[in-house]
């Protein structure tokens, strides 16, 4: 089959796949209706572990219908709670964290993740990575609060040390603005 050039969110994929491996324990930090809590539960395995975050129960129970409905429920652990708290979940040593950052489609515009709230959570998933893993991060610029998100995601990411951790940003140039940006990060 064809390789497509997808989405932003596509890359962030195939990246997952080569740095996800069977019983590894990964965290979803915006689960919204679970399509990348679904995939990294199909990546980790009957023996590994989800672990996913979101401030809506409607994005809590999309999620938990999906997994269900997959079969995978059992590799997951679903909290109706900010990912500014992803510490509290009790797991170290994770390969790879996601960040979907935005509004719930198809949900409430007014709530969407917040600068300040998606910084605490950041600082902790960097910390919570192990050696080699990986995190993914999409944002999408093209409205008030997510163009204010990218433009401090981009600082904060840009200011990392280089001899901790590989910093990669995505974007396609010809996509109009409001396009979604795609960052990738390895703790060295
Ligand atoms: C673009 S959606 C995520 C889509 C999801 N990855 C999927 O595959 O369906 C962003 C989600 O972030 C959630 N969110 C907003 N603030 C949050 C926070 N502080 N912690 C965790 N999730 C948050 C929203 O409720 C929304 O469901």
């Amino acid at each position: 089959m064809a390789y497509l050039l997808r989405s932003a969110r596509y890359l962030s994929h195939d990246v997952l796949k080569e740095a996800v491996q069977k019983g590894d324990t990964v965290i979803d930090a915006t689960m919204g209706n679970g399509h990348d809590t679904l995939f990294l539960c199909e990546l980790v395995g009957e023996e590994g572990q989800v672990i996913a975050f979101d401030v809506q129960e409607a994005a809590v129970e999309s999620t938990r219908k999906r997994l269900e409905e997959a079969g995978v429920l059992e590799r997951a652990a679903l909290y109706c709670r900010g990912h500014e708290h992803m510490d509290e979940a009790g797991v170290t040593d994770v390969s790879a964290i996601v960040f979907n950052l935005g509004w719930l489609p198809g949900g409430d515009k007014s709530v969407t993740t917040l600068w300040e709230t998606t910084k605490i959570a950041l600082e902790k998933a960097l910390h919570l990575l192990k050696q080699h893993g990986v995190l993914l991060l999409c944002a999408y610029p093209g409205h008030a609060e997510g163009d204010r998100e990218r433009a401090e995601v981009m600082n904060f990411l840009a200011s990392l040390p280089p001899q901790r951790y590989n910093v990669l940003h995505q974007k396609f140039l010809n996509a109009g603005p409001g396009a979604p940006e795609n960052f990738v990060i390895q703790k060295q």
